[in-house]
């Protein structure tokens, strides 16, 4: 499972307190200085000046380790373990001064995630989890809810592709048209958050970038939860899709995806 030292997850701590205490600086500026990426994406000043705290913190912690990382990509170092970053995981949430949004940390070992940080500043929730040691929100033990499917609250995420884009929205169709809560946060990163600490039953991505849903998949199963791909098979870092539930849900969601032709 490799060896973090107590030094580094003590620092990695440290950091994303201070990128999220530096992003709620700049949370309800006025006149943000924003960038279109590709699909019309926006990329703000504040997307850039996170992931520059958290990439000089890393490169100087952990030197010999690969970096890949959102806005400015990846460092191509070969090395067991690899940092995946979203500096700023919700950008048009925090555009528009919604208060949903967070910066994720995952670090992955040999292809396993293995440590997860998720910091939501403006909610002034600090998600933190380690492989086979638990998940936690602000120092204190999460596990996933007990609901089924009929008290289930659901949400999901578009992904970034058309294909992606066109799954989202037949889910969301279908589950609302059939009554169930179902809601998109715009957030990945909090909405894996709330599954884990058990506000809501489960969260679709029909096809994320790894930084999106790296640190939230650990995060889940280490409150007790399940993550799949939506053909049902265990998740892992291939996996084009994820359905992370709080594994009392999972039977009957996997076959609705298979039925409405999302799986
Ligand atoms: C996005 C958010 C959003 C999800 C998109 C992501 P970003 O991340 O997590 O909820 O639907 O797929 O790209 O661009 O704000 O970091
Ligand atoms: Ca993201
Ligand atoms: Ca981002």
């Amino acid at each position: 499972m490799g060896n973090i030292s107590q030094k580094i997850k003590k620092e990695v701590v440290v950091l994303i307190k201070k990128t999220g205490q530096a992003l709620l600086k700049k949370f309800k500026t006025k006149n943000l200085k924003t960038q279109l990426k590709q699909r019309n994406e926006i990329v703000t000043e504040a997307d850039l000046l996170a992931e520059n705290l958290i990439l000089q913190k890393l490169k100087s912690l952990t030197p010999e380790w690969r970096i890949l990382s959102e806005e400015k990509g990846d460092n191509h170092l070969t090395s067991d373990y690899v940092w995946v970053v979203d500096p700023l995981d919700g950008t048009t949430n925090f555009y528009m001064g919604n208060p949903l949004f967070a910066i994720q940390l995952g670090l992955v070992y040999k292809n396993e995630p293995v440590l997860s940080l998720i910091y939501a500043p403006a909610i002034a929730e600090l998600y933190y989890a380690e492989k086979g040691r638990g998940a936690f929100l602000n120092n204190k033990k999460i596990k996933v809810s007990q609901r089924t499917l009929n008290q289930a609250i659901l949400t999901y995420c578009h992904g970034s592709s058309l294909t992606a884009k066109q799954k989202a929205i037949k889910i969301y169709k279908y589950f609302k048209l059939k009554n169930y809560h179902i809601k998109l946060l715009g957030s990945a990163a909090i909405e894996f958050g709330w599954v884990a600490k058990g506000t809501t039953e489960a969260y679709f991505s029909p096809g994320a970038s790894p930084w999106d849903i790296i640190p939230g998949a650990l995060l889940v199963q280490e409150a007790g939860g399940q993550t799949y791909d939506f053909q049902g098979h265990k998740w892992n870092l291939k996996s084009k899709s994820i359905l992370a539930t709080n594994g009392k849900v999972d039977k009957q969601l996997l076959k609705i995806l298979k039925n409405i032709h999302v799986a």
